[in-house]
């Protein structure tokens, strides 16, 4: 069933003065990525979500190209207070013409799919939905350092984000309301602007990170750890005109069979890169049963093995590589080799090591009958 186009409004123009000295909040490190790429990753990923846009400091230009690398938002500038930023946003959003639209802050890296969920669904019935939670601790008003009224804190509820609404409503909304006044969220612009806002259960891991001390969780100190994996396999050699070896054509009076390239050095890779993030093996990802692989170049085996390990927060940090041959000899192509698997893994050529070996004349190496590869990935992720 199609839903209601619906836009994700990301706000992440604020500077973030109460958590302190170091980078805007929205950028700091959680978990082996910026803050902001965990917030953009939970809309990214939600099928009631159509497209995403994002509200930037013009200082963060470069924070954020390399937060959004993975998501390819769009962005526009923010503005002094949350509210401009939120209007400025809206603005860039109206040329796509969504039916609902979210407003979240960049700074609650933790929002469930669910809650998501619910908001979208409170939409299909009414204009506007916001998380709400209980309040469990004692409430009142105080005079200066004393208590005074106590309040009936059952009357009351915590407000978090993303807060929902039909987008020409919010928009009006704004439009209509005082330039200079600044809503401390939209809920409170829409409750002025005499539209009904639904509440629906919000949910306590939903936090905003706002103080130095929410940066002191667990989840933002956890500990690289290196884990690493293997790889083996053979191709059988043939006539030819030159084989692929470790993302390198070299010319030579045989070929190596297989169903795609059969570079056997990246072959080998790719298992030990599938070892180390736990992902099974190449024949799972690239079945030589599925056409669509024939001929393939083994560099796009690879590239797929490095983003399924990025988006299991694993980051390749070391590669070797053992080619068992009679011949071709490896040496004189060696530096190219390196330089490519670094280029592939994203490494620098000092984490690459390619060595070779031949077997003495024994076996099917020996004889020339084909070539085999051994291969140890090393990768770092959190604990
Ligand atoms: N925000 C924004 N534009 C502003 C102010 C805030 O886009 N002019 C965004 C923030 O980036 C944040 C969200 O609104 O994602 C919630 O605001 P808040 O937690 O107050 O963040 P900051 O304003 O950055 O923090 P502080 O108030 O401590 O400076
Ligand atoms: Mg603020």
């Amino acid at each position: 069933m199609s839903h209601p186009k619906t836009a994700a409004l990301i706000v992440a123009a604020g500077r973030g003065h109460r958590a302190g000295d170091g980078l805007p909040k929205q950028y700091r490190d959680l978990d082996g990525e910026p803050v902001l790429s965990r917030t953009l990753r939970a809309f990214h990923q939600h099928p009631r979500i159509d497209m995403i846009r994002v509200v930037i400091h013009p200082d963060d230009q470069e924070l954020f190209d390399q937060a959004n690398q993975e998501f390819a938002a769009s962005c526009c500038y923010g503005g002094d207070t949350r509210s401009q930023s939120v209007h400025n946003g809206l603005r860039a959003l109206r040329s796509e013409k969504p039916d609902h639209v979210l407003v979240h802050d960049a700074a609650r890296p933790f929002v469930p799919d669910d809650l998501i969920d619910r908001l979208c669904q409170a939409l299909d019935q009414g204009e506007a939905a916001v998380p709400g939670l209980p309040i469990t601790d004692a409430v009142f008003s105080r005079g200066g350092d004393q208590i005074a009224a106590g309040i009936d804190r059952d009357t009351l509820v915590r407000v978090q984000t993303p807060q929902a609404f039909h987008f020409e409503k919010l928009m009006s909304a704004f439009d209509a309301s005082k330039a200079g006044i600044a809503y401390p969220d939209e809920a409170s612009l829409a409750r002025s602007g005499g539209i009904p806002v639904q509440i629906v259960d919000g949910d306590a891991a939903n936090i905003k990170l706002t103080f130095a001390e929410d940066f002191q969780m667990p989840v933002f100190h956890r500990q690289m750890i290196t884990v690493s994996g293997t790889g083996y396999d053979v191709h059988r050699l043939g006539p030819g005109d030159g084989i692929w070896l470790c993302g390198v054509k070299i010319p030579c009076p045989f070929d190596l069979i297989g169903h795609s390239d059969a570079d056997v050095g990246l072959h080998a890779l790719v298992d030990a890169l599938l070892g180390a993030i736990g992902a099974g093996d190449i024949g799972q990802h690239f079945p030589p049963s599925d056409p669509q692989w024939k001929g393939a170049a083994s560099s796009a085996f690879v590239d797929h093995a490095v983003s399924l390990a990025r988006k299991a927060g694993s980051v390749p940090v070391h590669a070797d590589i053992t080619l068992v041959c009679e011949k071709p000899k490896i040496g004189p192509h060696r530096d190219a080799m390196k330089a490519r698997v670094a280029d592939l893994l994203g490494l620098c050529q000092t984490s690459v090591n390619i060595k070779a070996t031949t077997t003495e004349g024994l076996g099917f190496a020996g004889r020339g009958e084909g070539i085999a590869a051994h291969a140890i990935v090393t990768v770092k992720r959190h604990e």
